[in-house]
């Protein structure tokens, strides 16, 4: 079939029952106005399915019983946007409040990097903490990385950048934690063993049941429920805090803080609270 000349058109019925699905899929809120963003992200779809219409491509959601195209319009709809060290304070109060205070009892901390996309945020997790343990300490540190996302996931575990991702990093870690490998401009970078080893990834919906037992000493959440509404940020809280240590760290983004919601937190500074031990 030849692809059509225009691209389809999106009815708010429509936007409406995509959105309900992703909600009840992945707790994200499509708001109203994201039709452009939806179409712009789902037409990708509607071309490589060689369907011609919004109403062909629902039909075909609803027929696909294997589930895989929910898991594409998922990829489709989530924004992955990451760098390394992303709100670098968080990095800072890490390493020069939490771990000095670990050091002695570093064996077997434990992070988890819940929707880590494509992989810099637990590999500057990993940095972080190889720059900061004594020689050796780090190789007792377990950092989980999960997302919804496969495609992203599948990035993650390949482990490999583009200079220009690595610009905001400091040459020295580059030099250190990195192998170049092909010529400019495919030049690539690759993450080394010794902090690959450190990041498990697995691939988890923080809407289902979570098959880990915790304790964590750090959960890193950020830039995650910006997307989601109270609610579903309100059960999120909770579930974070009967996974954390007593005395263990959320981080959440710098533009979504607890404010609003009913927690037991406390605030330590921006975007930063600590399970109070009782
Ligand atoms: C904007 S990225 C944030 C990445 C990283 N935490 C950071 O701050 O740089 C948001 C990630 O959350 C993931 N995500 C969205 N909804 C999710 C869900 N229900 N369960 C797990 N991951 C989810 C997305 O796939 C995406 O990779």
């Amino acid at each position: 079939m030849l692809a059509p000349l225009l691209p389809a058109q999106l009815t708010r019925d429509q936007f409406q029952q995509i959105s309900q699905l992703v909600y009840e899929k992945c707790g994200i809120t499509l708001f109203q106005g994201k039709e452009d963003l939806v179409k712009a992200r789902l037409g990708k779809r509607l071309r490589a399915l060689d369907v011609a219409s919004y109403a062909a491509y629902l039909d075909y959601l609803e027929q696909d019983k294997s589930g895989q195209e929910l898991h594409q319009l998922i990829d489709a709809v989530t924004t992955n946007t990451t760098s390394f060290f992303r709100e670098a304070q968080h990095f800072e109060y890490l390493r020069g409040q939490i771990l000095p205070a670990k050091k002695a009892t570093v064996t077997g901390m434990r992070f988890w990097s819940a929707g880590c996309s494509s992989g810099e945020e637990p590999y500057s997790l990993a940095i972080a903490l190889q720059e900061a343990l004594p020689v050796g300490a780090s190789r007792d540190v377990r950092i989980l990385a999960t997302d919804i996302s496969g495609a992203v996931l599948a990035r993650a575990r390949m482990a490999q950048y583009h200079e220009v991702v690595l610009r905001g990093l400091a040459p020295s870690l580059v030099d250190h934690y990195f192998s170049a490998s092909g010529a400019s401009p495919d030049q690539v970078y690759r993450v080394k063993e010794v902090v690959r080893r450190m990041v498990q990834f697995a691939q988890l919906n923080l809407m289902d049941s979570w098959p880990m037992q915790g304790p964590f000493d750090v959960i890193f959440c950020r830039n995650v429920m910006i997307y989601f509404d109270q609610a579903t940020r309100a059960r999120l809280i909770q579930r974070f805090w009967d996974l954390l240590e007593p005395g263990g760290h959320l981080f959440v983004g710098h533009s979504e803080s607890l404010n609003g919601l009913s927690h037991r937190f406390r605030y330590v500074r921006p975007a930063i609270y600590v399970k109070q031990a009782l």
